[in-house]
């Protein structure tokens, strides 16, 4: 297994390119399936994740082909309705595959994810809204099988934001009979690009960036042509980064609207920030605000930002509150934290974080995609070699995480095992 090796404490310096978003990929990838012939995505990220979403497709029937970020999908062929538990245990948005599979082929069966290191994580949601489509849901023998004569149109009310159950919702009311509203739907930006990219299939939906959205389904949908929106997660993280270990950095090609509040977060510990088109510069506080977040859906503060901005806070001049009310296990980052010689202290799914003056380092483990970018923040600020295990996770969700802060003046390595 690959580990990290940082020597912490080095000024950052010059600008880092995001690259395409994961999130918004993944149910693209997915929403594929819903026409026969090759779809074209663009500005496509190399990541563990989207090689296993790739994987997934072959084993459905597509052809995969993914070179130089421009992935092409041949949908043509694909005929087999099972996301097997090798790859949906690896991976839970395997799930996004049986919104598409149940709209094109009446039929679905995709092993029922388990719980992952953020928490229990159920899919209730995603099984009420296929029957509120006119399917049939059973689990059986640790799968969900889901069927249908032909999806209809519905109303469906989400009792709670999901991204993954609107994404879901969204490509299999896309090819039903008839109108289909739902309320309370997700608004993440990465929801408005799977939007855009079925209507440019031929889907007919409205509402985009409101919670209330409008499909009217069609008989057919087209294979479709697509650049994939910058990570606003990754671009999130890098300014971080620069906050962290006090730096002046620049952050290009992302979409600053997609991490306001971050922006006014990091404002609030004291940072500064100018902001031209794809590009924010930031720069880094002398002295580290404590400052409170609680994460909500868009366009509040991200869970997925949760732990490298508690990160941030471990360095900050006085006392904090991190709350997660989205995933309120999602704390595996703060005993590695603690190990770093961070103040942190935990009650239910609130943190209170004491800021200390320094880091130390020591060798840490990567548990989860965000806690592991939270230990690499840590690392570039603690005094001292960092080397971080495990690092498998972040290769989940983060394009060449070392060669893009050995850019900015970092001194990470990966050591192969
Ligand atoms: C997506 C993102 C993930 C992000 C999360 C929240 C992808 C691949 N993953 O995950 O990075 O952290 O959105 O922004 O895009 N819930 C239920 N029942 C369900 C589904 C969800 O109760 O059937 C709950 C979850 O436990 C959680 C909340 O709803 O408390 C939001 O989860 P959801 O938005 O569905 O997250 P994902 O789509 O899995």
């Amino acid at each position: 297994m690959d580990k990290l090796i940082i020597n912490g404490r080095k000024k950052l310096h010059g600008e880092v390119e995001i690259s395409g978003a994961k999130n918004a990929t993944l149910p693209i990838m997915a929403a594929t399936l819903l026409a026969k012939g090759k779809s074209i995505l663009r500005n496509v990220p190399h990541l563990n994740d989207i090689k296993m979403m790739a994987h997934l497709l072959r084993v459905i029937g597509a052809r995969v082909n993914f070179h130089d970020n421009v992935m092409e999908i041949d949908t043509m062929h694909a005929g087999y309705f099972e996301a097997p538990y090798e790859l949906v245990n690896k991976m839970r948005a395997s799930i996004y595959v049986m919104g598409p599979l149940l709209a094109r082929f009446g039929q679905a069966k995709v092993s029922f994810p388990g719980g992952c290191a953020i928490g229990t994580r159920p899919v209730d949601l995603h099984l009420k809204a296929m029957e509120s489509l006119n399917s049939k849901i059973e689990i059986k023998h640790g799968y969900i099988h889901a069927n249908c004569s032909k999806l209809e149109g519905g109303k469906f009310s989400f009792d709670k934001v999901s991204v993954g159950a609107t994404a879901n919702m969204l490509m299999a009311s896309a090819l039903a009979i008839g109108e289909t509203n739902i309320y309370n739907a997700a608004v993440e930006p990465e929801i408005g690009s799977l939007i855009d990219f079925l209507n440019l299939m031929g889907a007919r939906i409205e509402g985009k960036d409101t919670s209330h959205l409008r499909i009217t389904g069609v008989p057919e949908l087209e294979p479709a042509d697509m650049e994939m929106m910058p990570d606003r997660i990754e671009a999130g993280t890098f300014l971080i980064a620069g906050a962290i270990t006090k730096s002046e950095i620049t952050v290009s090609n992302c979409i600053p609207e997609h991490i306001q509040a971050l922006i006014d977060k990091l404002e609030d510990a004291g940072c500064l920030f100018e902001i031209q088109g794809d590009c924010i510069k930031l720069f880094p506080p002398t002295t580290i605000k404590p400052v409170n977040i609680v994460t909500q859906p868009y366009p509040d503060f991200p869970t997925d930002l949760q732990a490298q901005f508690l990160t941030l806070m471990t360095l900050a001049d006085g006392q904090c509150l991190v709350e997660d009310t989205i995933f309120p296990d999602r704390f595996m980052h703060v005993a590695e934290l603690n190990r770093l010689n961070a103040n942190i202290s935990m009650r239910g799914n609130i943190a209170t974080i004491n800021g200390v003056e320094y880091l130390s380092s020591t060798e840490l483990m990567a548990t989860d995609l965000r806690a592991s970018a939270a230990l690499v923040l840590a690392g570039l600020a603690a005094q001292g070699k960092t080397t971080i295990s495990r690092i498998y996770h972040i290769d989940r969700g983060y394009e060449k995480i070392e060669q893009k802060l050995s850019g900015l003046g970092a001194d990470i390595k990966r050591i192969s095992g």
